[in-house]
């Protein structure tokens, strides 16, 4: 088989550590029973490995208890779950318009249903917001902020901990994506003032897909309307949800088979630890920056500084449209990547690259090497200066 480099990390990540096909192959071929739905042993192991994932993750983001941790089937759902969950007619929520999908489409829906939206003007050049903007949009009904921690477009990484300041000072709820941060850089909710975490098991934290989560601090819970009722293995004599967490947002059988899986991805993550993590991505993104930026007919759309960015790169070459760069990149060299708005269509309106299409993206994950690096660079050389192929 020709060689295929995996370079679409920020989509979901590949590959998954061997222990976690090895933790759900055994969960299937030896439990296979509902979590916390039965007291016979299987059903009890399971719930017990759900438990574990839930107790990972906590460690990992430093929640107060395991159990604010709510399980979802991605970030999407997480994001919906807080801002439907919280905001009411009349609330003001503050957002950028570096948003993805996920945060805006729920907006613009609420904002039909009366929520007032204000959203920040970022750089440019980058998709960075101004915390001081933040400050300026606070209004007497402000409710929440809700951001991106690094963009699925440029890999810029938000003044996060500025703005958690900001809202514990006016008491407002801050509202986190971590689709692009968590096991990428290190989150500590409670130091960085998060009282929201939206994220998905299957990127960074290197679990499967089907499964994200959000994190809920203490006491805020009881604000969040929960987006589904059902089944929760709990207090099954009342007809009414629980009230407490996570029950009251997990209504349903668990996706048991991969929340064993994220258990085992989370695992992993520990044992490496984000900060080694983080520096392994530094230095594929310095190796890609140190040339990339040189290349005749190739822009880089985000910021040079590998301290403010994840490995998420947006691309363009002179003459070709994202998809036939994507194509080439595919049918030449082997490399998966992705091209088009990436479901953020106001940060390629900011970046100026919505009408061409948008961008050719590049992202590394925790598997990818400096040769997988090295690859990249050179077809995206060899496509862009066809008559000099040499890497400069
Ligand atoms: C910044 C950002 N937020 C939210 C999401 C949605 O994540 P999921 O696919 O897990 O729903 C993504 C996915 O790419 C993302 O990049």
């Amino acid at each position: 088989m020709t060689r295929r480099i995996y370079a679409d990390n920020a989509a979901t990540s590949f590959p998954k550590p061997p222990e976690v096909l090895a933790a759900m192959t055994d969960y299937a071929e030896q439990l296979g029973a509902s979590a916390g739905r039965g007291a016979y042993r299987e059903a009890v192991a399971a719930g017990e490995l759900v438990a574990a994932c839930r107790g990972r993750i906590a460690r990992l983001i430093h929640a107060e208890q395991p159990q604010r941790i709510a399980f979802t089937l991605n970030c999407t759902e997480a994001l919906n779950l807080a801002l439907r969950g919280m905001l009411r007619p009349g609330d003001h929520v503050i957002t950028s318009r570096f948003e993805h999908n996920s945060i805006l489409r729920p907006l613009h829906e609420l904002a039909a249903g009366g929520v007032d939206v204000s959203y920040l003007h970022v750089d440019p050049a980058t998709g960075r917001i101004d915390p001081d903007d933040v400050v300026e949009a606070i209004t007497g009904h402000t409710r929440l902020v809700a951001l991106q921690h690094g963009s699925n477009v440029t890999g810029m990484i938000q003044p996060i901990a500025e703005v958690g300041r900001v809202c514990r000072q006016r008491e407002l709820m801050f509202l986190v994506d971590a689709a692009q941060t968590l096991a990428h850089i290190p989150i500590d909710v409670q130091a960085l003032g998060i009282d929201l975490l939206a994220f998905p098991g299957h990127k960074g934290l290197l679990g499967p897909l089907g499964t994200g989560g959000l994190y809920v601090r203490d006491g805020l819970d009881e604000h969040i309307r929960p987006l589904t009722a059902g089944g929760t293995g709990s207090i099954s004599e009342l007809p009414t949800q629980p009230d407490f967490m996570p029950d009251k947002f997990e209504s349903g059988s668990h996706n048991a088979i991969g929340l064993v899986g994220l258990g085992a991805a989370v695992g992993w993550v520990l044992e490496r630890g984000v900060e080694s993590l983080r520096r392994h991505e530094i230095a594929l993104c310095k190796r890609f920056l140190d040339t990339i930026t040189h290349v005749d007919g190739l822009t880089l759309h985000g910021p040079r500084d590998v301290e403010q960015r994840v490995g998420v790169f947006s691309v363009r070459v002179e003459g070709l449209e994202p998809s036939e760069l994507s194509a080439l990149l595919e049918t030449e060299f082997g490399i998966l990547t992705r091209s088009g708005l990436h479901c953020a269509p106001w940060a390629h309106d900011t970046l100026g690259t919505h009408a061409g299409g948008g961008t050719t993206r590049l992202s590394f994950g925790a598997f990818s090497s400096e040769a997988d690096v090295d690859a990249c660079i050179e077809a995206l050389t060899a496509i862009a200066v066809p008559t000099d192929v040499t890497v400069q």
